[in-house]
């Protein structure tokens, strides 16, 4: 949950309203009672007097009405548009969090067993079109439970039972078997340490949509993910030897329905302060590097 900023001030109360209005009054009419004796003979008509009567006594009340009723009356309607502001960004924050965690976790799952399924369709016997259904059953457990961590508002569960690297070498295995795509992984060996879940939960998610998006897009035979630190610095990096971007350009046209992939990846880095480039890789494939901070 947002936290919303508390802008809502106390009330003045009506009882001190009330006396300072009657104390307004009270200064405005002593004032016109002690200033008639000096007017000169001519301005003493009724009239006059009644419009002298009601421009001091409105000179006198004007700081009082401004200050007990217009001041309010105005500070009270900024803070209800803040607060309606503040409403409505929390709940688009909220949102495209809930966007992000969907695509991110289930939409990834059910990539992967599309394109397993589409496999199996063509794996040429029955003992290879096996043991990739063995995988995709996998997969299914893997996206049902996440599901039901994501409508209990958990995070990653494999980051919290398992640490970063060793999540990523599980996410790396696992891609490696479900898509024949060679994935050679460099993280450090010893003291990468623990970091706050954002960072993490956030590395983890883009290393798993550049992972997808090997699959889906690149026609890659091998991908070099690394994951490095130096003091403050975290850098994770994915590359791989596919087609790179205009080679998968059509499929991009055909498609632009969805296309949320590289943004959020973006997005999680701006989130963090961090830097993210895509460019193309050395070995002729997509390159994606993300620079964060390890406090985020
Ligand atoms: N590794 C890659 N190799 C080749 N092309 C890629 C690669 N990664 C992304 N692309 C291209 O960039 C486009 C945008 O990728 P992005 O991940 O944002 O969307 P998407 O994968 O098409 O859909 P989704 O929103 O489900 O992720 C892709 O449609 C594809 O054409
Ligand atoms: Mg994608």
């Amino acid at each position: 949950m947002h936290k919303l900023p508390i802008i809502a001030r106390r009330p003045i109360s009506s009882l001190w309203i009330f006396s300072l209005v009657l104390v307004s009054t009270f200064a405005g009419e002593v004032a016109i009672m002690l200033l008639l004796p000096y007017l000169p003979a001519w301005s003493k008509t009724a009239l006059l007097q009644g419009l002298l009567d009601a421009s001091i006594l409105t000179l006198v009340m004007a700081p009082a009405i401004w200050w007990l009723v217009v001041k309010p009356l105005r500070r009270l309607l900024e803070s209800r548009a803040q607060l309606l502001h503040s409403l409505f960004r929390a709940q688009e924050q909220e949102r495209s969090r809930i966007a992000r965690d969907l695509h991110d976790e289930i939409g990834q799952q059910l990539t992967a067993m599309l394109v397993g399924l589409a496999t199996i369709e063509s794996a040429r016997d029955l003992c290879s079109a096996q043991k990739l259904a063995q995988n995709l059953r996998k997969v299914g457990a893997t996206a049902h439970d996440e599901v039901r961590r994501l409508a209990s508002g958990l995070r990653p569960g494999v980051l919290e039972e398992l640490g970063l690297v060793a999540a990523i070498e599980r996410l790396c295995e696992d891609f490696q078997k479900l898509h024949g795509v060679v994935v050679q992984l460099k993280v450090p060996e010893t003291d990468f340490g623990k970091h706050s879940l954002a960072v993490e939960a956030s590395l983890y998610r883009i290393l798993q949509e550049s992972l997808t998006n090997v699959a889906r897009h690149a026609q890659a035979s091998s991908v070099d993910v690394a994951l490095t630190r130096k003091g403050n610095l975290v850098t994770l990096s994915i590359a791989d030897d596919g087609r790179g971007m205009k080679g998968s350009a059509d499929a991009q046209l055909s498609n632009e329905r969805r296309k949320q992939g590289l943004d959020s990846i973006r997005e999680r880095a701006e989130m963090l302060h961090g830097e993210c480039l895509i460019d193309t890789a050395t070995q002729g494939g997509v390159l994606i590097q993300v620079t964060v901070h390890t406090m985020g």
